[in-house]
């Protein structure tokens, strides 16, 4: 009976956490807290920044997260994308615990199976947007002539074909969020994980941005979760997480 039991375990420490039909990410009562140094006091101080959070993304639907600047929205999609691990509390992927998964499968993860998109675009200013956007696929794989025909195809769908030759300077914001986009899904990621896309477009050309990506996400059957602060921005998605002091506030 005991070593049923054991093994039972074992087995289940393996596989993680059996997953619902459609279910991408499940979030578990996860918790993050930041160290950081007090000056005056020079004592070592705890901020709680995620607290208890727990939530289901399902595939092929697309998630907003709300809530202030400073709330944890960027901490939460941090780890969703393993970039970040988490003080306590489990992320499972289709059922695999992803923090106590190897460190290769992680990179793994971060490398084939997750897309970013960020604020500030995090384009490389020395290459152009051809560059940018295969460089994703070299590290893969490396085949020349299929990667070329892949940017062309996604650089068309997103319109910005003919800046394919330009270097991110001489691109305006929006173009130079959907080259970033591009070179998110590059990889053909199942989930696109966008940091406030349009937090440094205006508004004509963010809702463009937003309904490329919100169409590519539809089209080719990713899973989206989206921080904003913008309401506008927030009805392009399915759903809505609101985010208060670290806490779920409201689902929708
Ligand atoms: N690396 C870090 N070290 C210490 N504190 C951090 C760090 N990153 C974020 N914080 C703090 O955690 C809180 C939440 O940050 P963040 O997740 O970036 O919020 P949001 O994206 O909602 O604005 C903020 O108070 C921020 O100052
Ligand atoms: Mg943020």
């Amino acid at each position: 009976m005991k070593t049923e039991k054991k093994t039972e375990k074992k087995t289940e420490k393996k596989t993680g956490r059996a997953t619902a039909p459609g279910e991408l990410l499940c979030v578990r009562d996860l918790y993050k807290r930041y160290a950081a140094e007090n000056n005056r006091t020079m004592k070592r101080e705890y901020s709680e920044v995620i607290r208890e959070i727990s939530l289901t993304v399902r595939e092929n639907e697309s998630v907003c997260i709300m809530g202030r600047s400073g709330c944890g929205k960027t901490t939460l999609l941090k780890i969703l994308g393993g970039l970040l691990a988490p003080t306590a509390g489990s992320v499972y992927y289709k059922g695999e615990d992803l923090f106590r998964s190897r460190r290769k499968r992680m990179e793994e993860y971060r490398r084939t199976q997750v897309g970013f998109v960020f604020q500030d675009y995090k384009l490389l200013e020395h290459l152009t947007v051809r560059d940018n956007m295969i460089l994703p696929l070299m590290l893969e794989h490396g085949d020349v002539e299929a990667s070329v025909r892949k940017v062309e195809e996604m650089a068309d769908r997103l319109q910005i074909a003919g800046r394919l030759a330009y270097y991110p300077g001489e691109l305006s914001g929006g173009e130079k969020q959907r080259a970033a986009i591009g070179r998110a899904l590059m990889n053909d990621p199942e989930l696109i994980l966008a940091d406030e896309p349009t937090g440094n477009l205006d508004e004509a050309s963010g809702r463009i941005v937003m309904e490329l990506l919100t169409g590519l996400q539809k089209e080719l059957h990713k899973t989206l979760v989206l921080v904003t602060h913008d309401r506008e921005i927030a009805d392009h998605c399915d759903r809505t997480i609101t985010i208060r002091h670290g806490r779920i506030d409201s689902l929708d």
